[in-house]
């Protein structure tokens, strides 16, 4: 009988371990330990033995009977590891992941990138400024004394009598004249502030403030520039018209219109119906604000621009209302 078991439990490990499947694995179970199993059916029949060998032959079978279910559930759960979907406390690595939503620049940031590139390759360099300013840098050392009939031209937020959220970038050519002498070639990128709300105006904007300072700087120096410059940003038979304009830190002064390309000119609600639409002042420095900053204006001569970034997104993309770039409606900004 002894002998008999050992075969037992050489035919049953054997089945075990080349058993492939699930399946294959309980048929041997049910096989051998089942309730009409070859090794149910030796414990079942211990009472005909004679009474002497009944407990020897009863404590191997049950040993082999454990053996045998502990090579079933090895078996079992080396199976598992192999195939179908392994389930880790309940996370399915089988299963299809969720993708992310893969974020992108604003566009505002993505024009503002694009302008300053095509400075940069014109060997303009990058300048900074608070947007907290004085009051002085903001209007006085711009020509613009208190009680100047040019502060109306910008709705300022005061902060209090000396300090305001600058309404342009043009107080970063007074910063940079302090600090650097002629020659002079910089871009100033940065926000600005202004009581002003409809489809081409918004409280919170951005600009690109241009200078250039040198000997024998002209009109036609920043013309040029400034022709280049729309070309570049837009295509290159963009129309681009200079009207005369006035500003009390330059002298001439300029409005610099591009043709609307919303209605390619022949009018609509964003132009006011006039086929352009103005994306920049400019002109050469006023004499008086090179003295704020003691640089001579009868050696030195310059040209400054300041350009807006939101007029320029909305031109480039065919935006009919500025406000819509500071809404923050997704369905809009995913487009870019
Ligand atoms: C100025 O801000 C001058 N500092 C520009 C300048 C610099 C002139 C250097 C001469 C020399 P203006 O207020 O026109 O100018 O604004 C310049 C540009 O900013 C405008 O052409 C327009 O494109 C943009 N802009 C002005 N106000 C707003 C606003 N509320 N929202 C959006 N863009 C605006």
């Amino acid at each position: 009988m002894q002998d008999r078991l050992g075969d037992i439990e050489k035919e049953a490990l054997k089945g075990i371990i080349a058993s492939k499947t699930k399946e294959e694995l309980e048929g041997l179970r049910v096989k051998y330990l089942g309730r009409k199993g070859i090794l149910t059916g030796v414990l079942k029949g211990l009472g005909n033995l004679p009474k002497e060998e009944r407990p020897k032959v009863g404590r191997l079978a049950n040993e082999i009977k454990a053996r045998i279910e502990r090579a079933l559930k090895e078996r079992l759960s080396g199976l598992s590891e192999q195939k179908g979907p392994r389930v880790i406390k309940g996370f399915d690595p089988t299963l299809p992941g969720r993708s992310l939503r893969l974020g992108h620049l604003h566009p505002i940031t993505k024009v503002m990138n694009d302008v300053c590139k095509i400075f940069e390759g014109l060997g303009f360099s990058v300048a900074q400024g608070p947007e907290i300013e004085l009051d002085f840098y903001n209007f006085e050392a711009l020509n613009i004394p208190p009680d100047h009939p040019a502060r109306d031209m910008q709705d300022t937020f005061y902060v209090d009598e000396k300090v305001l959220l600058r309404t342009h970038t043009s107080p970063i050519q007074v910063r940079t004249m302090e600090k650097m002498a002629p020659p002079i070639r910089i871009i100033a990128p940065g926000k600005v502030y202004r009581c002003d709300s409809d489809v081409t105006h918004t409280p919170m904007f951005h600009q690109v403030e241009g200078l250039m300072v040198d000997k024998d700087v002209s009109f036609s120096h920043l013309k040029a520039i400034l022709t280049y410059f729309a070309q570049e940003i837009f295509e290159r038979d963009t129309k681009v018209r200079f009207r005369p304009s006035f500003f009390p830190f330059t002298e001439p002064s300029a409005e610099i219109d591009i043709q609307c390309v919303i209605c390619k000119g022949e009018g609509c609600r964003v132009c006011s119906q006039t086929g352009w639409l103005e994306v920049l002042g400019a002109g050469l420095v006023h004499p008086q604000v090179f003295r704020h900053v003691n640089i001579d204006p009868q050696v030195y001569s310059g040209f400054a621009f300041g350009l807006g970034i939101e007029r320029i997104a909305m031109l480039k993309y065919g935006i009919n209302d500025i406000r819509l770039f500071y809404d923050n409606d997704f369905r809009f900004l995913s487009q870019f």
